[in-house]
């Protein structure tokens, strides 16, 4: 008995991940959207997932949105190594155009989150657009259910490492939110942000050099802060 259901068991595993190959190639090929076979999406969820063209799921990925949830990765998002998009069965996960969502991230859509166009997520940021409830101390907390009032990031936003934004959190446009920070009030549009609770300590634009614009991958304002560096040759 144990091991017919363990047969059964391995057969559904096996028919999930053929099924899931061949979406990814299907995605792939005829869509233009690039999910690393090593990506954890479940084919069943297919009619969950919008993905607009030039997407990048990397490998160690999870993208989970059952019941109702939705998640939409706009034109030319990239989704780096073992993010996790996790909805819950909430309104889901939307992240706009161009945006890049960097490794080791936590994206959860229980009470809905929105990241807006071209902006820059960087390694371990979490958002969680949800609160347990937890008035009644003669109930243990995790049957107290979970309250969500959702989650929004505006376009062209630069988070830096480890930043956690929570439920209720609206930060505006062109925003740079410091590393490490954990966003518990609104930010307001071009606000430089930073902390625990994250504070504006500064308004982009103000009494700021426009130098430099560069693309990700080469600093375009280098310091030799190593001399030594230089006489090495890269083989
Ligand atoms: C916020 C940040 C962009 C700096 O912005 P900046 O405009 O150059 O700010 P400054 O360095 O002038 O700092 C302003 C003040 O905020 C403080 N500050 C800066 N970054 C901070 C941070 N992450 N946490 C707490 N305080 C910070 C500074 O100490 C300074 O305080 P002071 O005036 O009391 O000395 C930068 O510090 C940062 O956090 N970068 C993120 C790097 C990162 O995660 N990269 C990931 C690669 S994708």
């Amino acid at each position: 008995m144990f091991r017919t259901r363990r047969l059964v068991l391995k057969a559904l595993w096996l028919c999930n991940a053929f099924a899931g190959l061949f979406y990814k190639c299907y995605l792939f090929f005829a869509r233009g959207v690039d999910v690393s076979l090593l990506a954890d999406l479940n084919v069943w969820q297919r009619r969950n997932l919008r993905l607009g063209r030039n997407v990048t799921v990397r490998r160690g990925c999870i993208i989970d949105a059952p019941g109702g949830s939705a998640i939409t990765l706009g034109d030319g998002v990239t989704i780096k190594e073992n993010v996790h998009l996790l909805t819950y069965g909430g309104p889901g996960i939307a992240v706009g155009a161009r945006t890049t969502v960097n490794s080791f991230c936590i994206l959860y859509g229980h009470g809905g989150l929105t990241i807006g166009r071209d902006c820059l997520i960087a390694p371990m940021c979490v958002f969680i657009p949800a609160n347990h409830v937890f008035d009644d101390t003669r109930v243990p907390i995790s049957r107290q259910g979970v309250k969500c009032k959702g989650i929004r990031v505006g376009d062209n936003c630069w988070l830096g490492t480890k930043v956690t934004v929570l439920d209720g959190i609206t930060i505006g446009d062109n925003c740079v939110i410091g590393a490490g920070a954990v966003v518990t009030h609104d930010i307001p549009p071009d606000s430089i942000a930073v902390g625990v609770p994250a504070r504006v300590v500064k308004t982009r634009g103000e009494g700021i050099d426009h130098g430099g614009h560069g693309a990700h991958g080469g600093c375009t304002e280098r310091k030799e802060v190593f001399p030594e560096f230089s006489a090495v040759t890269m083989r």
